[in-house]
């Protein structure tokens, strides 16, 4: 159950905390090097590679590395380890998101190319494997969901391209892992990043990287990194055994908070939890666009987790917020081009049924007060009935 004193979150991240992790949370803070904290990190590790796919049968388990922080030095942690400065690094920019991973590359060093398209499409992998070529770059990035738009990329395409071309593939899912498919291992992604507060329903405060065997030795490879916190060599044995090797202090109370969000996840069962962001996906689409919130992005490539939509004329992206937020219910403005053009739903994480037919039915009521035209009770009506609908992955 979500903590019911909070405002209902149906943004992009941030998203709702089950209560059962909140309690979690709030217990006594544990040392970094004790059993208790290893056993969580333990456990988190394991549910962050199932939700992953992180591990075939016959291969090795990735290492996950848990570190504070937020998305953004994910990123950075993921590329740091493999671009040596100066050297060539393509991004794959679907989005604003695409947009940071280039800008993270460049102040990393790197020497940045991007392959991008329009906002709201996505880059064709016969223009990824061209750059691959012409680049001749060694690491490539790409965005899995990118939450200024809510467009997903064909990264499995992306990566079979990578693979053949033995180029090391980093996979940004932070607005992904929990909510929809990677299959990192099966897909031979080398690198995936993310972090706690979107899909894996925990508070913000975790940068999480699975990093592929495969990955680990091309840093073994490169001379030397050009961070120190972030080195994945320094935190290789702790991220092993955190209670017999130290390397810097863990946090240790979001360990444990995080091990209760994947116990609550294996419960759910993480194929169960994949479908059920997808039938998210589309019952929210329908009572949204049943009030006239039509997606900024055609159906056909939208992931599950995020959709943004427009607003119906006469009616302020912000205006609607302000309005929304009076119940209760807190949605976010579109960002960067997209800002003035609409808001964004985030439908991942805990947000189950109920979240969203609350969230349609302030949509609603906060347009009818600002005299938009609509019809009472469209919205909930067709987000139950496209409760049973599901979305292909
Ligand atoms: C796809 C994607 N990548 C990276 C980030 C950056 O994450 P953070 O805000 O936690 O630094 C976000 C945040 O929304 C995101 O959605």
């Amino acid at each position: 159950m979500r903590s019911t004193s909070a405002p209902l979150l149906l943004i992009p991240g941030p998203t709702p905390v089950p209560q059962r992790v909140l309690e979690a949370l709030a217990r006594p803070t544990e040392s970094h090097s004790s059993s208790v904290t290893a056993s969580a990190l333990q456990r988190l590790q394991e549910g962050v590679t199932q939700a992953v796919g992180g591990q075939s049968s016959a291969g090795p388990a990735p290492m996950v590395l848990v570190l504070g922080g937020s998305g953004t030095l994910a990123l950075e942690c993921g590329i740091v380890n493999l671009v040596a400065p100066g050297e060539k690094l393509l991004v794959v920019s679907h989005g604003l998101f695409g947009e940071r991973y280039a800008a993270v590359g460049r102040a990393i060093g790197a020497d940045v190319e991007v392959v991008e398209c329009p906002w709201g499409e996505q880059v064709p992998p016969e223009q990824v494997e061209a750059a691959l070529i012409s680049s001749k770059a060694k690491v490539m990035t790409a965005t899995h969901v990118d939450t200024a738009t809510g467009v997903v990329s064909p990264f499995r395409d992306y990566a079979r391209i990578a693979d053949h071309l033995g180029v090391t593939m980093v996979l940004d899912a932070v607005a992904t892992v929990g909510g929809m498919s990677v299959d990192m291992a099966e897909n031979r992604i080398d690198v995936v990043v993310t972090a706690s507060q979107k899909a894996l329903g925990m508070p913000p405060g975790l940068a999480i990287l699975a990093v592929s065997q495969r990955a680990l030795e091309t840093r073994r490879r490169l001379s030397g990194c050009r961070s120190y916190f972030l080195d994945w060599l320094n935190w290789e044995a702790t991220m092993g055994d955190s209670a017999g090797r130290y390397f810097a202090t863990i946090p240790t109370n979001m360990i444990i908070a995080g091990k209760a969000a994947v116990d609550i996840a294996i419960e759910e069962g993480w194929e169960n939890r994949f479908r059920r962001h997808r039938r998210m996906a589309r019952s929210a689409r329908r009572g949204l666009r049943a009030i006239g919130l039509n997606p900024l992005a055609q159906d056909a490539v939208l992931g599950a987790t995020v959709t943004a939509t427009g607003v119906p004329e006469g009616v302020t992206p912000s205006d609607l917020r302000l309005e929304v937020a009076k119940d209760g219910v807190a949605i976010a403005g579109a960002i960067g081009k997209w800002a003035p053009l609409g808001v964004r739903f985030g439908h991942m994480g805990a947000v189950d049924l109920p979240d969203l037919l609350q969230g349609v039915a302030a949509v609603e009521a906060a347009l009818a007060r600002l005299g938009a035209p609509v019809e009472r009770g469209a919205g909930v009506a067709e987000l139950v009935a496209g409760w049973g609908d599901e979305l292909p992955d």
